[in-house]
């Protein structure tokens, strides 16, 4: 039995309580359906953490049950905020292996990189791209963008890694409509986000091509040098899916990286409803994508992926003597995560994320997928026959932007403060958690749908509530 400083003294106690956890844990995960979307930390709660350091022990387990109605509420069937994938209970197992293995998946010869390495090959294949490509599970699509523009960059400037960039050298492309993680990136890797030059989109919220081809010959014209352009499949506001093939036929040209980020839309090729237009993912150089969003694996794992694992490597292998590899040993085995991204300490993410593939197979993902785009249709049309509620954009994916505006002849930021309350009470009332975005410079209720316990009643549910809130505020005058 054992008995390190920090071991139970007691394990039957431990384990007595440790099952106790596990049956409120599955309890809660059985019966996500039902009670309040969202709460927010009671005061009681929230004093019960301000205290000071700890000193001496004493247990935590009294406090860790009661914070179990205090997430985000994505695993409830009316969570449609931002983008957020549901989860399933069999992800529970999956970390409690991990965390009794205490797996550090940085290197070296063990069971996980094993297992990483065939999640990346049935990733590769997934999203069509080379079955020899390369790739590292992430916590999710941000620190992805960065490892992938960071390649993009040592490939174009060949001795960057060494030398850093030259201020205002290299340009990069993408979408008014794409996420902030690109930006990001462009700040993180020093290539600042002036850098990162916003192409305008069409009447579908997609790249609008020729914008983007004159704005590359403008730049090379300056003397800037183009180094990449970034697709998104899924759109963060509306889901719009940009022409990927047009991009990679641009990219191609231009000599350009290309990128997607496919941080939820991606997982639409494991379906059939968005398969054709997510198929030029697979002449992307590289793709950023979760699997915490619509693969609906629990919380945190992303994924970068990319077609030369030479050049991947190259931008990141440079150990030092204290982590040589060896042909034999512990320090032995052919994939070290840390020859591929900048993290050396790392859990084990990729337990879950094959259990999960294992459990459920790419047939009922993409069926669960092809569902909530049906969702989102369905959502429209019930959006359409309600004369007090109006479309915003349109519904190419997952995510329908609408708003409620009653016969009140509210206008402009009335309206819009009239919508951000009634996302809020929804909200605050438990009933939904929907979020909101601008669209034309017009507030949003935008409705995400990654969600596999939805079902049209969920939708049903929240329109009427939409348009009681509405009515309630209205009459009572508040706006
Ligand atoms: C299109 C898109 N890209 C990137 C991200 C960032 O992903 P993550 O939150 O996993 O870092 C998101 C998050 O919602 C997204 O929707």
């Amino acid at each position: 039995m054992s008995r390190g400083d920090l071991d139970p003294k007691d394990w039957d106690l431990f384990r007595a309580n440790a099952h106790k956890m596990l049956d409120k844990s599955i309890d809660k995960m059985e019966n996500v359906n039902s009670g309040r979307v969202w709460s927010p930390v009671p005061t009681n709660l929230r004093n019960k953490f301000e205290e000071k350091l700890p000193v001496e022990g004493s247990t935590a387990n009294n406090i860790i049950n009661e914070i179990l109605p205090y997430g985000v509420g994505n695993t409830h069937p009316r969570f449609f905020g931002w983008v957020h994938g549901a989860g399933t209970p069999s992800g529970i197992i999956a970390d409690i292996a991990s965390a009794s293995m205490n797996v550090n998946a940085g290197g070296r010869d063990h069971v996980a990189p094993v297992i990483e390495k065939q999640v990346l090959k049935w990733c590769l294949e997934i999203m069509g791209m080379p079955i020899d490509g390369s790739g590292l599970i992430v916590s999710g699509t941000s620190v992805a963008t960065i490892i992938a523009i960071k390649v993009a960059r040592d490939q174009k400037i060949k001795n960057s890694r060494e030398k850093g960039i030259i201020q205002g050298q290299l340009v990069g492309y993408t979408s008014e409509q794409s996420h902030s993680c690109i930006k990001q990136a462009f700040d993180v890797l020093g290539l600042g986000t002036d850098a990162l030059r916003v192409v305008p989109c069409d009447e579908n919220f997609e790249i609008d091509l020729k914008s983007l081809r004159k704005m590359i010959s403008q730049d090379r014209a300056n003397g800037f040098t183009p180094l990449c352009v970034v697709g998104t499949a899924g759109a963060v506001n509306v889901g719009a899916i940009d022409d990927l093939e047009g991009i990679a036929t641009i990219a191609k040209s231009e000599d350009l990286w290309f990128h997607v980020d496919g941080a939820f839309g991606a997982a639409g090729l494991l379906g059939k409803l968005a398969s054709d237009r997510l198929s030029g993912i697979s002449h992307a150089d590289s793709l950023a994508f979760d699997f915490h969003k619509w693969f609906q694996v629990n919380y945190e794992a992303g994924c970068v992926l990319f077609k030369s694992e030479a050049g991947h490597r190259s931008s990141f292998a440079d150990r030092a003597e204290y982590l040589r590899g060896s042909e034999r040993g512990l320090a032995g085995g052919d994939f070290w995560a840390v020859d591929y991204g900048p993290e050396l300490s790392r859990g084990f993410r990729s337990l879950k994320v094959w259990a999960h593939l294992k459990e459920h197979g790419v047939e009922a993902l993409g069926n669960s997928i092809d569902r909530n785009i049906r969702l989102a249709q369905y959502l429209e049309n019930r959006i359409k026959s309600e004369k007090s509620l109006e479309s915003m954009a349109p519904t190419p994916l997952n995510i329908n932007c609408f708003r409620f505006a009653s016969s009140s002849n509210l206008i402009g930021s009335n309206l819009d403060a009239l919508n951000e309350e009634i996302v809020i009470l929804l909200q605050e009332r438990g009933i939904a958690v929907p979020s909101t975005t601008r669209i034309n410079n017009q507030l949003a209720i935008r409705v995400n749908i990654t969600n596999h316990r939805t079902q049209e009643s969920d939708l049903d549910l929240l329109v009427d509530a939409i348009l009681e809130i509405g009515e309630e505020l209205i009459r009572n005058k508040v706006f």
